[in-house]
């Protein structure tokens, strides 16, 4: 049975495969591309402490943090990134090992600490691609600290990507809920891969999501302004990645949270099959949730 649905709750807009967040004011593609991006430039993710940002005049700053030493960097790529990578592949039943020699796509970047562990790994290439600048100025700094050569940056939208069996792995995390043309955006990322070429996304599901929307409304009831509620952030953190962390769960403005089978079934359409379909079953799914995972990953291998 298909049933077709539509309708709005403040910024909220619930259709059959996904809930929508938009607190943009605006409604065509560009204008909300421009939104999300600004808000990047601002709150670059997952940023952690190498670098402080602030506004001057009207402009952004973005400032080498002299007091953090960026061997702390080092050990956060290791560390952080070695947990989150671990759980990230281990949805593709890969472990770090298996980076060795692959040319990678991470689609969304951010900061860039997800490729650069890769590149750390032995990739034969990385390529992170992002859109917002400031994430790239991070990557690329923390690129050349840590004496990388393997990985690139590059700034695009992933919505004119133009690749064509190039990659063994395409990396999407907590990119594709930013995204209003995420139909486009999918199908870019899909065409980039080879044949066997394994992709990786990271998004929020519906189930996963309607703890944080609660919180959210509940952040904006005490706090009254966002300005508030990131003033009260900074002052109980001491770690920027905390910060940034919180900032970009509750304070995004745009965001959607999708149907898993409808992603699912977008993958399984264009060819792919699905690597992880274990999680998929519902008690995994209510596991996660009380876990409070950010996002579901869904693995699917390009046949
Ligand atoms: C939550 S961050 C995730 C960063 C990184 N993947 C990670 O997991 O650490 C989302 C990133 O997607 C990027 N992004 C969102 N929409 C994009 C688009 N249309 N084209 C390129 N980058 C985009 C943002 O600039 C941001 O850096």
């Amino acid at each position: 049975m298909n049933i077709n649905f539509n309708f709005k709750i403040g910024n909220f807009i619930v259709n059959k495969d996904f809930i929508e967040y938009n607190e943009t004011k605006c409604d065509d593609p560009e204008c909300i591309k421009k939104k999300v991006k600004d808000f990047y430039n601002r709150y670059p993710f997952p940023y952690l402490n190498a670098f402080e940002i602030y506004e001057k005049n009207d402009t952004l700053v973005l400032e080498e943090n002299k007091k953090q030493n960026m061997i702390f960097e080092k050990i956060v790529i290791n560390k952080i990134h070695e947990k989150i990578m671990k759980t990230i592949l281990a949805s593709a039943n890969m472990k770090p090992e298996e980076l060795k020699n692959k040319r990678i796509l991470d689609a969304g970047c951010g900061s860039g600490e997800k490729s650069i562990y890769c590149a750390l790994h032995k990739a034969n290439e990385v390529l992170g691609i992002d859109m917002s600048e400031n994430s790239l100025k991070i990557a690329n700094t923390l690129k050349n600290y840590l004496n990388v050569d393997n990985v690139h940056f590059e700034n695009l939208e992933l919505e004119k990507l133009n690749f064509e069996n190039e990659f063994d792995l395409c990396m999407c995390i907590g990119v594709l809920h930013h995204i209003y043309e995420h139909e486009k955006v999918l199908n870019n990322l899909l065409k980039s891969l080879k044949r066997n070429g394994i992709i990786i996304l990271g998004f929020y599901s519906f189930l996963h999501r309607i703890p944080y929307y609660l919180r959210k409304v509940y952040i904006m009831y005490k706090y009254k302004s966002k300005d508030a509620y990131i003033k009260h952030l900074k002052e109980l953190y001491k770690q920027d990645y905390l910060v940034i962390n919180n900032i970009d769960n509750y304070l995004h403005v745009y965001e959607k949270a999708f149907r898993i089978t409808y992603l699912v079934h977008e993958l399984e359409e264009k060819g792919f099959r699905i690597i992880n379909l274990n999680d998929l079953k519902f008690t995994n799914c209510l596991r996660l949730l009380i876990q409070r995972k950010y996002f579901f990953l869904l693995a699917a291998r390009k046949m």
